[in-house]
């Protein structure tokens, strides 16, 4: 047998599992290279195990179908390179209707205008790109990416509802409003 890697994937069967499972998929280092993650989970769902479920569409960086965390970190995975080791779940804080795939939900970002110190937290851990801080006569704003007006009282079209702003903002001032909350969510 040649050289492998391994990829561990987050399995979760809402008909068998309570909180899901991580499963090591050993994958041929000479077929796999060069592939990106979601390539590599088609040739795990092609070779390995056919109920693996993941879903992706454009394969271009652009519908969002594919984000899953991968290390902790939401990622393209139809852009990215797969590589050993690396864990792959679906994104957090979001119902997961089986394996990786996950329900996008309808989501309102409420952000207190006052509290914002302009630290530029969520900035970085926005994997949307959503917000953008302003500073106006030394007065901190966050907007959103389309510079609409101000995120608190838009709809940010982009937003997945990963809640890392709310999580990181250190004071308190994002609200990540889920418009369906009927679903479960495994963490
Ligand atoms: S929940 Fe926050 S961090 Fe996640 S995509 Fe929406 S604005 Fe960005
Ligand atoms: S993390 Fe919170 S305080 Fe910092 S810029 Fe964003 S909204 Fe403002
Ligand atoms: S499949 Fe559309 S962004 Fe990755």
């Amino acid at each position: 047998m040649g050289d492998q890697i391994t990829v561990n994937v987050r399995r979760f069967d809402p008909e068998h599992d309570a909180t899901g499972h991580l499963e090591a998929f050993s994958l041929p280092k000479d077929v796999i290279d060069g592939m990106t993650i979601v390539t590599a989970l088609g040739y795990i769902q092609e070779n390995l195990d056919p109920t693996l479920a993941f879903y992706y569409s454009c394969e271009l960086g652009r519908c969002r179908g594919c984000l899953m965390d991968v290390n902790g970190e939401a990622t393209f995975t139809c852009t990215t390179p797969v590589e050993d080791g690396l864990v792959i779940e679906p994104l957090a804080h979001l119902p997961v209707i089986r394996d990786l795939v996950v329900k996008f939900l309808l989501t309102k970002l409420h952000v207190d205008e006052d509290a914002c110190t302009g630290c530029g937290l969520c900035v970085q851990a926005c994997p949307m790109d959503i917000y953008e801080i302003s500073v106006s006569d030394g007065v901190a704003a966050v907007k959103d990416g389309t510079k609409t007006g101000f995120l608190g009282r838009a709809d940010a079209v982009d937003c997945i509802g990963c809640s890392r702003c709310e999580k990181i903002c250190p004071v308190g001032a994002i609200e990540v409003v889920r418009l369906d909350t009927n679903s479960r969510t495994v963490s």
